[in-house]
């Protein structure tokens, strides 16, 4: 608390309190009668990967060398992002965005919110569309992110924008911010941008079970999922949304090497790569790839650290730097009903090409 006003009750946006657990949070949120940002900086759990061991291991792998897509995330990945959601050919935001304007009063309606808790919040553009919809802004927003400079930076423009939200943003890694939650019910926890798809079915299961025991009777999770090709929507459009013709989504994979070389002093040369994302129909999804252009050596850590390592790529092959997995909506209701979900609601936009639905704990 040593950083935090007490008259005001208002924290600095830049000065991150570090809380270790959900009691020190709560001490911070006792402040109801106050407008204003806390900023905290989740700490890591002991037995997370670091960023060095994760982008090693990924490397190594036989036969598909892989990075997670989480690296995209630095501030120049979320710039990426933002431009990527605003392109003529990705639909997904833009229809998701459609569905949020049509449910928002019946979602209120629904749950007497008392935290709205957005894991991988960007921005929180979307989320704007809740909040214009509940006048009062009766509850605390907390935004969860990797991306501490967009987290900060939106977080900042939203208390311009609603002076009377209260806001707890919680920087780093969504399973180590889980662990902060202050306990509460009447919780609606939002994962939006079907970013439900960069997740493998196993992490998918295995994340949504530690979330649910995070969660209480009354507490709710809504999902935007992107939806598999069907009927009206043909594959091309799904593609497509993942390779356009500015080249946006193409500098946003080749940034994950940037940000690789400047965190742990790597030397991926961009201009030996290529991007290329290709829809899998078997699998219903789109897997996105860097093309190495030659037989070439890269190197993590500088030649001054001991345990650099180098890692050979041969020409064409390549490194998969995300899935994005397309959903068909009774499989995805089905398999968070084994978890021990409850569904109450799913809505479509009228092509059915993005969806949203709505889970509760039993
Ligand atoms: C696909 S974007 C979606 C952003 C926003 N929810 C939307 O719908 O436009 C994914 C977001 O999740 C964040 N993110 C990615 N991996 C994360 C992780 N492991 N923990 C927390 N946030 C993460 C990224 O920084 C990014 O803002």
């Amino acid at each position: 608390m040593s950083q935090c006003d007490q008259k005001t009750q208002r924290v600095t946006l830049g000065d991150h309190l570090m809380a270790t657990n959900p009691e020190e949070v709560k001490s911070l949120l006792g402040f109801k009668d106050s407008k204003r940002v806390i900023m905290i900086k989740a700490k890591k759990k002991k037995q997370r990967p670091d960023m060095c061991q994760s982008v090693c291991e990924g490397l190594r792998q036989i036969p598909q060398k892989e990075l997670s897509s989480t690296y995209f995330y630095d501030e120049q990945g979320s710039k990426l992002y933002e431009e990527i959601t605003r392109l003529p050919e990705y639909y997904p935001t833009r229809t998701e965005r459609v569905i949020l304007e049509t449910i928002a009063d019946e979602l209120l309606s629904l749950i007497p919110i008392a935290q709205l808790i957005e894991l991988g919040s960007g921005s929180s553009e979307k989320t704007r569309v809740l909040f214009n919809a509940s006048h009062a802004h009766s509850f605390i927003y907390i935004p969860i992110d990797v991306s501490d400079t967009m987290l900060g930076a939106s977080a900042q423009q939203l208390t311009t924008e609603y002076p009377d939200l209260n806001i707890l943003a919680i920087a780093g890694d969504y399973e180590n911010a889980l662990h902060l939650l202050p306990p509460s019910s009447n919780r609606l926890f939002l994962f939006l941008g079907g970013t439900i798809g960069n997740f493998t079915q196993t992490f998918q299961a295995y994340f949504f079970t530690s979330l649910l025991k995070q969660m209480s009777h009354g507490d709710h999770l809504l999902i935007g999922f992107d939806r598999a090709a069907h009927d009206t929507k043909p594959p091309e459009l799904i593609e497509n949304a993942y390779n356009d013709a500015q080249g946006i989504t193409a500098q946003f994979n080749l940034n994950i090497l940037n940000h690789i070389n400047r965190q742990l002093q790597a030397n991926f040369v961009l201009e030996q790569f290529q991007h290329r994302a290709v829809y899998n129909p078997k699998q219903d999804q789109i897997e996105m790839h860097l093309v190495s252009q030659c037989n070439q050596a890269v190197t993590i850590g500088s030649d001054q650290q001991e345990e650099n390592q180098t890692f050979h790529l041969a020409k064409d092959e390549t490194i998969l730097t995300e899935l994005s997995r397309k959903f068909h909506p009774e499989q995805l209701q089905k398999s968070f009903e084994m978890l021990g979900y409850t569904h109450a609601k799913t809505w479509e936009d009228a092509n059915r090409h993005f969806g949203l639905m709505l889970l509760k704990k039993r």
